[in-house]
């Protein structure tokens, strides 16, 4: 059968042979298609039965171009880019990778904030971590990940997730929230791990952002459709203490660089699991996932109803 692995941002080559090699030892057929157009795509998954993405839009056109798809397996841990219910409604099942590529989006948060916190390294004095609050909003994989990280930076970390029992977040020394308000205000950095969904899009904007207290850094490594980008832009205009770092541009991004050059910093790529680890780690998975659905219907990581 074949597995069709069509990535916009291609995966380390480490990955991509450890990708050929797991499908090949399954005896089903490999197409790899990197930097592929949109017509690339419905050439290539007309055939395809299984199927693995990274962020590459999945819609319901191209859903329904690919007669023989029987599962799609996200590489990666957010699936805001698969039509979940187009999937569902031509019985394909949809999973992704949790947790393959964790590590790395959370070393990246302190890159980023590291950078800021020492004037994007212009010379300047800047400022350290140890001491300082650290707010996680979802403790999921990467939040976790960041948690284990900021420890050994000496910082003191709370946590905001309601699908999280305290207990959990207790037993890694973190600080368990219920209510937002506390995140943002009681926190000099807060770090965002919320995946993008109805309820959570547009969710961090004005409000929230002017409650951080002093030369408060915002950091999104989730997704820059949770942000509401004109609320952000009048903070930072009202507030010129506050920092952003987005691994992502934001759509408004010209402006804010124009407006805030030395307070903001953004990806000009989605950059958090481009490593040659979590490639490997999510790619590899991807494809064991995919060969285990076709083979006998292993579908532990499945995230839509069938
Ligand atoms: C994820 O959801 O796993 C991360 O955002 C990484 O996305 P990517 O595979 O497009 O880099």
């Amino acid at each position: 059968m074949k597995i069709l692995v069509f990535t916009e941002k291609p995966f380390a080559s480490a990955a991509s042979k450890a990708i050929a090699e797991t499908v090949n030892a399954s005896g089903n057929e490999l197409e790899l298609v990197e930097y592929g157009t949109r017509e690339d795509f419905f050439k290539a998954i007309a055939d395809a039965e299984a199927l693995i993405v990274r962020s590459d839009k999945v819609d319901a056109e191209l859903i329904d171009a690919a007669p023989k798809l029987k599962v799609i397996v996200r590489a990666g841990a957010g699936y805001d880019n698969i039509d979940l219910e187009a999937a569902s409604r031509h019985g394909i099942c949809v999973m992704n990778t949790p947790g393959q590529n964790s590590n790395a989006v959370a070393e990246l948060v302190f890159g980023m904030v590291i950078m800021m916190c020492r004037n994007q390294y212009n010379g300047k004095s800047g400022s350290e971590l140890k001491g300082k609050n650290l707010g996680i909003y979802a403790y999921g994989q990467v939040g976790r990940n960041v948690a284990r990280i900021a420890k050994g930076f000496g910082m003191k970390i709370e946590a905001l997730d309601k699908f999280v029992k305290d207990e959990i977040m207790e037993a890694d020394g973190v600080k368990p929230l219920h209510d937002i308000k506390e995140l943002f205000s009681q926190n000099n950095f807060v770090s965002l791990h919320i995946p993008a969904t109805s309820e959570t899009k547009q969710s961090i904007g004005y409000d929230l952002v002017m409650m951080m207290p002093q030369n408060g850094v915002l950091i999104n490594t989730a997704r820059k459709e949770v942000i509401n980008e004109e609320g952000l832009f009048k903070a930072l205009q009202e507030r010129p203490d506050l920092r952003y770092v987005s691994d992502i541009k934001p759509d408004m991004s010209e402006e804010f660089e124009k407006e805030f050059a030395s307070r903001v910093f953004f990806t000009p790529k989605k950059m958090g699991a481009q490593t040659a680890e979590a490639n490997f780690n999510a790619g590899v998975a991807a494809a064991e996932q995919s060969i285990a659905y076709l083979k006998n219907g292993w579908n532990k990581f499945q995230v839509n109803k069938l």
